[in-house]
């Protein structure tokens, strides 16, 4: 009985960890943002003279505050790779 039950469970647990990183990979930021993020402000409020964010971290954290203001339930997945889309294309902190 356990050695039919065993293979299984390994098996199952090998599928989640595939499913998991492939939900990874299929993150879209860019659709994200188009989606979600040029209601209140376009691209201009990451590239203003006068813009707040200072570092990866205070990216990170304002991504998070809009993201919540907006009630969109985001994960940390999702959030991240966000943060790091901004960042690539505006930003450019050291992570
Ligand atoms: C409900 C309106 C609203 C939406 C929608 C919104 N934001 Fe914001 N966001 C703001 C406001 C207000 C500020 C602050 C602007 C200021 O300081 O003048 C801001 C600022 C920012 C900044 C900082 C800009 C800087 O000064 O460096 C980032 C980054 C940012 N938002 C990301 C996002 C992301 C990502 C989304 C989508 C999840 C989003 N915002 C959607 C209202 C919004």
């Amino acid at each position: 009985m356990i050695q039919r039950f065993m293979p299984s469970l390994a098996l199952a647990s090998l599928l989640t960890v595939s499913l998991g990183a492939q939900a990874e990979e299929a993150i879209d930021a860019q659709a994200l943002v188009d989606r979600n993020c040029t209601s209140c402000h376009g691209t201009e409020v990451y590239t203003r003279d006068e813009r707040r964010v200072e570092s990866f971290d205070a990216l990170h954290s304002q991504v998070r505050m809009c993201e919540q203001n907006l009630e969109l339930t985001w994960f940390d997945d999702q959030i991240d790779a966000v943060t790091t889309l901004l960042n690539r294309e505006y930003y450019n902190f050291a992570p």
